[in-house]
């Protein structure tokens, strides 16, 4: 088998069989396919797509290629959520406090910042201290003792997702449906899991611009994940502008603090409060989703949630306190605000260049080697349907080193539509898929 024939064959549109997919997906891990054919062939499935059957395979092969961790002897369902991608979307490190403070089992498996999107795993390690590379002994027994823990791919958990990801972010493969399915889905069957809530996001700043495509992508999650015997719930939800406010890791954390003590953005907080009850409810805590979203809604407001929070950070390292005193956290040495000279509504903030702007000052990754700078980022001053005066500011941009601060406050000035007439309010859940 030749490596260049595979790529030139998915390039043509052909179904390739299960042999040639882990020729590629383990030859690739094994360090022995270099990544500029390996970009190639991501590439060609970005623009060929694959079957039904080459993303379940595609999905077991990254599965295989780490272990599973077997959660067996901890009681209860064990749930978990995932987002597709978004800008500023922190809903994990407010719904799964909010899902293990109200009893269910979260063994929470994250990702990174990939293209213009924020990663759970990077906004926690502005954390100073906060491990997110458990070893597998140490996740369970977390997850044992608090019903939640944090981790990312580990050389044990799904590593050659963890090596495609970071390929795909910096080879422009990412927005492809096969690939977020599968790259999703094996890390969510390496962790046993009972059940899995998806947030599979539409509009400018997701990977799925187009509703239809939000479907076909949750579709073929919850199809994934019913062949593999768990239950799957998908919500696609808007992403058209940044949820909340916050956008940058260090101020995402801050933006979590705030909801989880009752004081939250309300778009961020009524979808951590739907995805939280939906886990409650596939975990069986109560019967009802009804009663599922009162103990989502009483976790966050009697300060359990922020507490399990709390928790979940000492035990990983990192310092607590950090969630009252934002100080403690990376902070930005300079501030640059973008002020509109016409009044108006606010009829679009488009969230894909709001999350490059904060990209390009530091607050992800170019290639897949940079460091992220976890102070910087974007601090919105108002957010769609707002009425506004000239001489508003429409957002804040933090940061560190001046490089890309002017390029990056031409995009940003960009990002804000302003109208004439108040815009039509759009609903945050569009649709459920099960
Ligand atoms: N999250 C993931 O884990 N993988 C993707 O491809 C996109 C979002």
């Amino acid at each position: 088998m030749r490596t260049v024939d595979l790529i030139t064959r998915k390039r043509d549109g052909e179904e390739l069989s299960a042999e040639e997919l882990a020729y590629l997906v383990e030859g690739y891990t094994r360090g022995e396919i270099p990544d500029y054919q390996m970009s190639a062939f991501l590439m060609a499935t970005f623009y060929s797509g694959m079957s039904e059957k080459e993303v379940g395979v595609m999905t077991e092969l990254l599965l295989n290629s780490g272990e599973r961790v077997d959660f067996s002897d901890i009681p209860g369902l064990k749930v978990d959520k995932h987002s597709t991608g978004g800008v500023g979307d922190k809903t994990s490190l407010i719904a799964a406090p909010i899902a293990a403070a109200a009893g269910v089992t979260v063994p929470m498996i994250s990702g990174r910042a990939l293209g213009h999107t924020g990663g759970t795993l990077d906004k926690l390690e502005s954390i100073p201290g906060f491990r997110t590379n458990l070893t597998i002994d140490e996740f369970k027994a977390q997850v044992a003792k608090l019903k939640l823990a944090f981790v990312g791919q580990t050389p044990q958990i799904a590593p050659a997702d963890g090596l495609l990801y970071a390929l795909r972010d910096a080879s422009g493969t990412v927005e492809s449906i096969p690939l977020i399915a599968s790259s999703i889905m094996s890390k969510k069957l390496a962790v046993g899991l009972d059940a899995l809530i998806l947030d599979v996001k539409v509009g400018t700043g997701a990977f799925m611009k187009k509703q239809v495509d939000a479907r076909r992508l949750a579709q073929l999650m919850v199809a994934i994940g019913r062949r593999n015997g768990k239950r799957v719930q998908a919500l696609i939800t808007d992403m058209n502008q940044p949820l909340g406010y916050a956008i940058g890791n260090a101020l995402e954390i801050m933006e979590v603090s705030q909801t989880l003590q009752n004081a939250g953005p309300i778009d961020l907080t009524r979808l951590s409060i739907e995805i939280a009850a939906r886990m409650i409810h596939l975990g069986k805590i109560v019967p009802t989703i009804e009663e599922a979203r009162e103990i989502a809604q009483r976790k966050l407001v009697d300060g359990s949630a922020y507490k399990k929070l709390k928790e979940v950070i000492k035990a990983q390292g990192g310092d607590p306190t950090v969630l009252d005193k934002f100080e403690l956290l990376p902070n930005a040495t300079g501030a640059r605000d973008i002020v509109t000279t016409r009044g108006g509504y606010v009829s679009a903030v488009d969230a894909q260049v709001i999350g490059a702007a904060s990209t390009l000052i530091g607050a992800g990754r170019n290639t897949k080697d940079d460091q992220i700078d976890h102070a910087v980022g974007v601090i919105l001053e108002v957010k769609v349907g707002q009425k506004i005066d000239p001489g508003t500011i429409l957002c804040r941009l933090y940061y560190r080193d001046e490089a890309n601060v002017e390029e990056a406050a031409d995009l940003v000035e960009d990002a804000f539509r302003i109208s004439a007439s108040a815009p039509e309010e759009r609903e945050i859940i569009l649709e459920v898929v099960s």
